[in-house]
């Protein structure tokens, strides 16, 4: 019986996709032409393909080549690429999530790399796992409208507390998993505590800062953007990279609709914060970064910083030149929250195309993480 969640492969996308991969990876040994009609008469008759290892590998690590709004892909071809398509009941997607987790987190050298599940086929619909990333901490706020915890995560927070979780009602509680095996109901895991690395967060000048008592995740996992290749579409395909300070420093601890710290560093560094011309903020703001890349490096957690990285881009940018490819990239995400001016990303304009494979956030997807109620369920 066919389920809702069920979009067949667009013909002239997996044929678009097929002649990309032999184009970049020429001698393969089953030639272009047969593994074109191969594609074809799968999808008459069965109305999906399945991708070999090489077109898999391949498939993700170009979906993240075009992610215009990722400023690290220098490293694109050295993204791993585990294949979890024969994970099927929620135990089993769980256990590749924890191994995606232990093998990613790698003691702190975290290794760039995506757990792809099964697609949907005709007859059966692809796990799901509900969370935006497999790592993200509570947010709660009190019946007096106190905030604890990441303030992004409130409606997810409520929404695994429906499904009974526990709440601590912390600052940093780490919020299980809610996974969602094919044709089943979500079912609530909690990751196990050794698997996530953590890094408590200290300044090299200011020994109060320790005292604050913050911390954050050593690997960002994002497990909620569908991947699509060549018209197959992946719901559940965690991928990660490696932290940028600024994502934590200037972003996930900083915006007043998630960790809100500025005030909160401004008077631990005895700032005037009587008038905004003090650059009060901004000062808090730069001590903060500075805390972030010093407590991942001192922890031994790979980390990058926005100087670097912005270098990095522009190297990735003379590369795929060289090789003829145009680099999608769109400015407002890849320059850097801090200091945007005195980086060289913010000097200049960036094509914006939206190429294929790619990964998407599809309004579903961003309603589960969200807590809300999906469209039509
Ligand atoms: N910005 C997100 C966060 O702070 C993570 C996005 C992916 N970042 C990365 N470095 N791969 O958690």
């Amino acid at each position: 019986m066919q389920h809702d969640q069920w979009r067949m492969p667009d013909r002239s996308e997996a044929e678009e996709f097929i002649r990309l991969f032999h184009a970049e990876h020429p001698n393969q040994p089953v030639p272009l032409s047969m593994r074109l009609r191969q594609v074809r008469e799968h999808l008459d008759t069965y109305g999906t393909y399945r991708h070999t290892r090489a077109e898999l590998d391949f498939g993700a690590r170009v979906a993240w080549r075009n992610a215009s709004r990722c400023i690290g892909r220098l490293y694109w071809k050295s993204l791993r690429v585990i294949d979890r398509r024969a994970a099927v009941t929620a135990d089993e997607i769980y256990a590749g999530l924890c191994d995606h987790l232990r093998l990613a987190t790698n003691h702190g050298r975290v290794r760039p790399m995506i757990s792809v599940f099964a697609p949907a086929t005709p007859d059966r619909a692809a796990p799901l796992v509900w969370n935006s990333q497999l790592v993200r901490y509570a947010g709660y706020r009190d019946r007096d409208g106190t905030a604890i915890g990441d303030q992004g995560q409130t409606g997810f927070t409520d929404t695994v507390r429906r499904l009974g979780w526990q709440a601590p009602g912390g600052w940093f509680d780490i919020l299980p998993l809610v996974v969602q095996a094919p044709g089943d109901k979500p079912q609530l895991y909690d990751l196990p505590r050794e698997l996530v690395l953590e890094v408590p967060l200290s300044h090299p000048d200011f020994p109060g800062f320790a005292r604050l008592g913050l911390r954050w995740y050593a690997v960002p996992v994002i497990s909620h953007m569908r991947l699509s290749i060549g018209g197959v579409d992946y719901p559940l395909a965690p991928f990660n990279g490696w932290y940028m300070g600024t994502e934590i420093g200037a972003r996930n601890l900083v915006d007043p609709d998630r960790y809100n710290l500025l005030p909160v560093v401004a008077r631990l560094l005895g700032l005037d914060t009587s008038s905004e011309s003090t650059l009060w903020r901004d000062r808090a703001l730069v001590e903060t970064n500075i805390a972030v890349l010093h407590s991942f490096e001192a922890a031994g957690v790979k980390i990058t910083d926005h100087h670097t990285e912005s270098r990095r881009f522009l190297t990735h940018l003379a590369r795929e030149e060289e090789e003829g490819r145009i680099v999608p990239a769109d400015w407002s995400w890849i320059v850097p929250p801090v200091s945007g001016g005195i980086t060289p990303v913010f000097h200049r304009y960036y094509d914006e195309a939206e190429l294929r494979p790619a990964f998407h956030l599809d309004a579903e997807a961003r309603a589960r993480a969200a807590g809300g109620c999906p469209a039509g369920h």
